[in-house]
């Protein structure tokens, strides 16, 4: 009736923005994250206890994260059959929230994997993948690792919209992603109402959204033959893509701030110089470095001389995982 689970974030190299279905959490588009290490998130589940606690991060949850938890643990319950009583969950990252990497990811896959196997459900990424989504989007890329691809499904109740694993994280061993911290603030505009404002409003909606779907099979072809720079072209295209369709919008919607320009500009002076660094960036103002284990130290340098605060070095990372030890 207890299960711990510990999953990593995921960095999307052809991002999720908009939702078809809100409830559902349903997108509009397909998209490919690239699942990152060491960055994790430990999650235990206990059913059978006498009353639903949620405690993330050493804090009693409340509102909509304590109800997007219990959602998912409703979800679980029924699936069981139903009788598994009230549950515990407890949460902890090792990474602050304000990182500039969404906590909710891998805290909703660790959640997905942990109830299931508390609840004496088989392990199934597929399900759990289902599962993660409906409490954070992109949180259904986190149960495996490796690069996920997100495939945005058909059907209205959902249940073909899940991510699939196409390179696990062996495929692409010197990949590196280093996450720049410019500025630690919370984001004035979260990631759900800025993609909602962005579809209610911006007249690049469907041209972003028809865009990135066919991006994602040729990031499927480039990562094949693991091909950095043709990688980081297409993920630094697809970031000011994501971001044309947010500018667009009305009031227009900005994530990036001064420093976050001149870091982007100082890595087109730096390729020019022969050092294979790109950047993605999520509805933030903090990118992400996109580099091999050869340049990794040389791009921890670059952020910092554009003003980061924090660096973290990422490597690919690996799935979600059953953990004997409980929070
Ligand atoms: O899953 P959410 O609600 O955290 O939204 C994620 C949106 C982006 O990070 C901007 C893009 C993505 O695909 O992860």
């Amino acid at each position: 009736m207890k299960a711990t689970a510990l999953a990593h974030p995921n960095i999307a190299l052809v991002k999720y923005w908009g939702k078809r279905d809100e409830a559902l959490i349903l997108p509009h588009q397909s998209s490919l994250s690239l699942t990152l290490s060491p960055l994790s998130v430990t999650t235990t589940v206990e059913f059978g206890v006498s009353s639903d606690q949620v405690e993330l991060n050493g804090h009693t949850a409340k509102g909509s994260e304590r109800e997007r938890v219990l959602r998912a643990l409703e979800t679980v319950r029924a699936e069981a059959g139903g009788k598994l009583g009230p549950a515990r969950m407890v949460s902890r990252g090792d990474f602050p929230a304000s990182a500039g990497l969404a906590s909710s990811a891998a805290g909703f896959a660790a959640l997905a994997v942990a109830a299931r196997a508390a609840a004496g459900l088989p392990a199934d990424p597929k399900a759990a993948s289902v599962l993660a989504r409906r409490g954070s989007g992109s949180a259904c890329r986190s149960v495996q690792g490796g690069f996920c691809e997100w495939r945005r499904g058909e059907r209205a109740d959902g249940a073909d919209s899940y991510a699939v694993q196409r390179f696990d994280e062996k495929h692409w061993p010197e990949l590196r992603m280093v996450v720049a911290i410019l500025n630690r603030d919370e984001k004035e505009v979260k990631s759900r109402d800025g993609m909602k404002h962005t579809v209610d409003t911006s007249p690049y909606y469907e041209a972003w959204a028809r865009d990135a779907e066919v991006e994602v099979p040729r990031a499927v072809e480039i990562i094949q033959r693991k091909d950095l720079e043709a990688l980081g072209e297409l993920s630094e295209r697809n970031a000011w893509r994501m971001h044309a369709t947010a500018f667009a919008a009305n009031p227009p919607l900005c994530y990036m701030h001064p420093n976050t320009l001149g870091l982007i500009q100082h890595l087109r002076e730096q390729r020019k110089k022969g050092i294979p660094v790109w950047f993605t960036l999520d509805a933030g103002p903090n990118p992400v470095l996109l580099t091999d284990a050869a340049h990794e130290v040389a791009a921890e340098a670059l952020a910092r001389a554009c003003g980061a605060v924090d660096v973290v070095r990422c490597v690919p990372g690996g799935d979600a995982t059953l953990k004997s030890e409980h929070l």
